[in-house]
């Protein structure tokens, strides 16, 4: 028999009456409870498509701190529901699938950061978004892709910083601003992936592509892109260059919204080095499907909770990060 939580948790659609239109009524349920869905661009298209709002994490999480909805459906992964729920406590901040992880977060577990920060005192506590609440607790200013480089330059040049989880988009940033910021050892499982051979084999068969990478890439990917930036900097690339055809090095999700900005144009998922696939997904990003996201709205489950304390404490570096943003006008 199937669970009755289950079935509120949306981890199966016995719930659902046949031929009922999802997109519609997913709509109709939004409007009806003063929600707005937030995506990010890695999930389905279809869950992008009945989206009020599509972004990077940067964009998300500045969209969640001027809404007026009472309710979030974050269509994302577990962190992002977070940052909004730190963000708008009072709101109910509703996530389609829990098990939606992030294996970048997963790698920065909160007490051993704490042990790593403990023993380097003296530094400033630079953390990607892409981190529990937890680990958040820990830190002074959070950044994410879109603003990496420009935050970690707001500190003077002599200024010891620990920067954390990812490892390689800490190098990069180490690379463009000529800091030696001591590093986590964490990495994206989905971005580590990418193979330098089979992008150099693509690009021997357009010649003319431009090669568009994410920042949480190995460092050896990152040197052969014509661009390296978040996922919303290589949507902007991509609609901006005259170029007709593009490789792009991040989750194939961003695919569909590059190929609705620019219909006329070309975009080739590069392939993980490890599989016979053609593209490279999150498969937790993946977990957020229609179904779950209708039964989530009708339902108002699963939401997120975030420990009152770890909130009072991670607030503090998620809104220096939008205070600084908001300066730079990012
Ligand atoms: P951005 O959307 O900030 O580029 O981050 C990518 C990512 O991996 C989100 O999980
Ligand atoms: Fe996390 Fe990587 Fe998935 Fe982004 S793509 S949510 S960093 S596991």
């Amino acid at each position: 028999m199937v669970k009755n939580e289950w079935i509120k948790a949306g981890y199966v659609s016995e719930s659902i009456a046949e031929g009922t239109d999802l997109k519609k009524e997913i709509r109709r349920m939004a409007e009806a409870k003063n929600a707005v869905i937030m995506a990010h661009y890695y999930t389905e298209g279809e869950v992008q498509e009945v989206a009020d709002f599509i972004g990077d994490s940067l964009a998300l999480a500045q969209q969640a701190a001027r809404t007026q909805a009472d309710i979030i459906v974050m269509c994302g992964v577990h962190f992002m529901g977070e940052t909004n729920k730190i963000l708008c406590p009072e709101k109910k901040i509703l996530v389609p699938d829990l098990n939606a992880s992030c294996s970048l977060a997963e790698s920065c577990p909160a007490d051993e950061f704490r042990k790593f920060v403990d023993a380097h005192p003296g530094h400033t506590v630079i953390s990607y978004v892409n981190t529990t609440a937890a680990t958040k607790a820990v830190t002074d200013v959070v950044v994410t892709s879109s603003n990496a480089r420009e935050i970690v330059e707001s500190f003077p040049q002599d200024e010891p910083i620990i920067f954390g989880p990812d490892r390689n988009l800490g190098s990069y940033i180490n690379s463009l601003t000529g800091r030696n910021m001591l590093l986590w050892d964490g990495a994206c499982h989905v971005h580590e992936r990418f193979s330098v051979e089979k992008i150099l084999s693509i690009k021997a068969q357009y010649p003319d592509a431009k090669i568009l990478v994410h920042p949480e890439c190995k460092g050896a990917v990152v040197k052969l892109a014509d661009k390296v930036g978040s996922t919303a900097a290589l949507l902007k690339y991509a609609v901006s260059d005259a170029s007709e055809t593009f490789i792009v090095a991040t989750e194939s999700g961003i695919l569909h919204e590059m190929q609705k900005a620019c219909p006329q144009k070309t975009f080739i998922p590069a392939p993980p080095d490890d599989s016979t696939c053609a593209c490279n997904e999150c498969n937790y990003m993946k977990l957020i499907t229609l179904s779950k996201l209708y039964n989530c709205l009708k339902y108002e489950w699963p939401e997120i909770e975030v420990d009152p304390e770890i909130a009072k404490r991670a607030v503090r570096p998620i809104n220096k990060m939008l205070e600084i943003s908001a300066k730079l006008g990012k």
